[in-house]
């Protein structure tokens, strides 16, 4: 196996909406889609349709919704050896599209909430002959700190997408990551510090560069992404084209994240990374769903 994926599964419920209703009113949309998601398993399928060999731990519950998603691992070539089944619902997320292609999105975690650093334990073996982990936050964090200390000790390189935001994340506790890849809200809340301008986002990433990990990578929707190392930062812009045709960017930041870890994997090259990641993000935008939207490698023309 090339990436590792300790992290989330979920089964997307997808509202097409004219807008969200107010208190107490119902309202109508025009469109529903069901399908796979969950930031782990998104960023898994990415990797694999980009053509890695990818790995993939988590949990999923004991209902309907657990046969399909293992089904769907496997429909995409991914080793689901450790996605382990628990007594537990499995993860949802119900998103509501809006007609500009933005998404709001509630999890329920479920049984990602119940994978423990004793579940990445179990993998170690086959983690250890990975090139790449990568992890969300998804999952409960003493797990994504355990599977931080486990890739040091393993001399196995971490990617940690600190994505959905939260509070309690400790800088000293994923130091020794070698990418963070933050989007802007995510960076605010990780730093404490603005994002309102360029200067600001460059600023927070300098901090946490300052803070031990090497590459902060911070995704910026339609204008791209910025990379901060200790050589300095550089800009890498979106392609307009796709901006302008978005229909739905759920999942865009997951589609990112596993193509520049398939390509980084390939090439120990960041930024020919970041520029395929942002071809390839800016492709999953211009069709509806999460991994609906994924492209081969020879779809996008990224071969
Ligand atoms: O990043 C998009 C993903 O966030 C969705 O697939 C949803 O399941 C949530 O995890």
């Amino acid at each position: 196996m090339e990436i590792a994926v300790v992290g989330s599964n979920m089964v997307d419920l997808i509202s097409y909406i004219n807008r969200m209703p107010t208190d107490g009113e119902t309202v109508e949309a025009p469109d529903f889609h069901m399908g796979c998601g969950g930031k782990g398993a998104n960023q898994a399928v990415a990797a694999s349709r980009m053509g890695s060999k990818v790995l993939m731990v988590t949990r999923v519950g004991n209902d309907v919704f657990a046969e399909n998603t293992i089904n769907n691992f496997e429909k995409n070539g991914i080793d689901s050896k450790f996605v382990m089944r628990t007594d537990a619902t499995s993860g949802v997320a119900p998103i509501f599209v809006d007609p500009q292609s933005r998404n709001s999105i509630i999890i329920v975690k479920g049984a990602n909430a119940k994978l423990k650093p004793n579940d990445v334990e179990k993998a170690r073996s086959e983690i250890s002959k990975c090139k790449l982990i990568v992890l969300q936050l998804e999952i409960p964090l003493e797990t994504v700190y355990a599977t931080i200390r486990m890739g040091a000790e393993l001399g196995v390189p971490v990617l940690l997408n600190p994505a959905p935001a939260d509070p309690a994340l400790s800088l000293e506790n994923i130091r020794n990551c070698e990418f963070i890849v933050p989007n802007e809200s995510e960076l605010s809340l990780l730093t404490g510090m603005p994002v309102d301008t360029s200067e600001d986002i460059t600023n927070a990433a300098r901090m946490l560069l300052q803070s031990g990990i090497p590459n902060v990578i911070v995704t910026l929707g339609s204008k791209g992404a910025l990379f901060v190392n200790s050589e300095g930062e550089k800009m890498f812009k979106a392609d307009a084209q796709s901006a302008q045709n978005a229909v739905d960017t759920t999942g865009a930041g997951d589609a990112f994240i596993g193509c520049f870890s398939h390509t980084w994997v390939k090439t120990h090259d960041i930024e020919a990374s970041i520029k395929a990641a942002n071809i390839y993000a800016g492709d999953a935008v211009t069709k509806r769903g999460t991994q609906l939207s994924y492209a081969t490698a020879e779809e996008v023309g990224l071969e």
